[in-house]
């Protein structure tokens, strides 16, 4: 298992896409915040998502996600993942993205790279623990994020 990359930029500058399920039922959203890491003497990947989502239904449900990154002249696609729910839109059929079965989840073939996770850990970020000015900029008027840390047993 190998990834080389300039960690601080991989998921501020370049996004990613976070999926959950079976090729019966899963769901895609754009992330932006993320980590990668060692815990309990594993490689891990740290992602955080708003209760709000409906990908958040799916990361609870499933022993499962992936993350994966995108070629440059994907991005519009991702700003569309990014904006609008799969509660209102069949992300599947209208992204354009090919959705790729792995065995133990789902990406989609345009990927450059697929982080395949089980899932070890998820917490809710607790507001009380988090400093003023990024509760009032992030959390007045939205959902708490819940933090999933997956164990990385596969990079394609
Ligand atoms: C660039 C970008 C980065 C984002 N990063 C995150 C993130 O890290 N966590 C999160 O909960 N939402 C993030 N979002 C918002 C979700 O992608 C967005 O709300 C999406 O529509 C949720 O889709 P869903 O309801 O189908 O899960 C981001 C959106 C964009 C455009």
């Amino acid at each position: 298992m190998e990834f080389t990359t300039d960690i601080f930029k991989q998921f501020d500058k370049k996004w990613a896409l976070l999926t959950a399920g079976n090729k019966d039922s899963f769901n895609t959203m754009t992330i932006s915040w993320g980590g990668l890491g060692t815990l309990w003497g594993k490689p891990v990947a740290t992602v955080y998502v708003r209760t709000s989502r409906y990908t958040h239904e799916f990361m609870d449900r499933e022993d499962y996600f992936t993350i994966s990154f995108y070629p440059e002249d994907k991005k519009e696609i991702l700003g569309i993942l990014g904006s609008k729910s799969g509660r209102d839109m069949d992300k599947m059929n209208e992204s354009g993205l090919t959705a790729r079965e792995l065995p133990q989840s789902m990406t989609f073939s345009e990927a450059e790279v697929t982080i395949v996770c089980r899932k070890l850990y998820k917490q809710r970020l607790k507001i009380e623990n988090i400093p003023d000015d990024i509760v009032k900029s992030l959390y007045e008027s939205d959902a708490p994020h819940d933090m999933y840390i997956g164990e990385v047993v596969e990079i394609i």
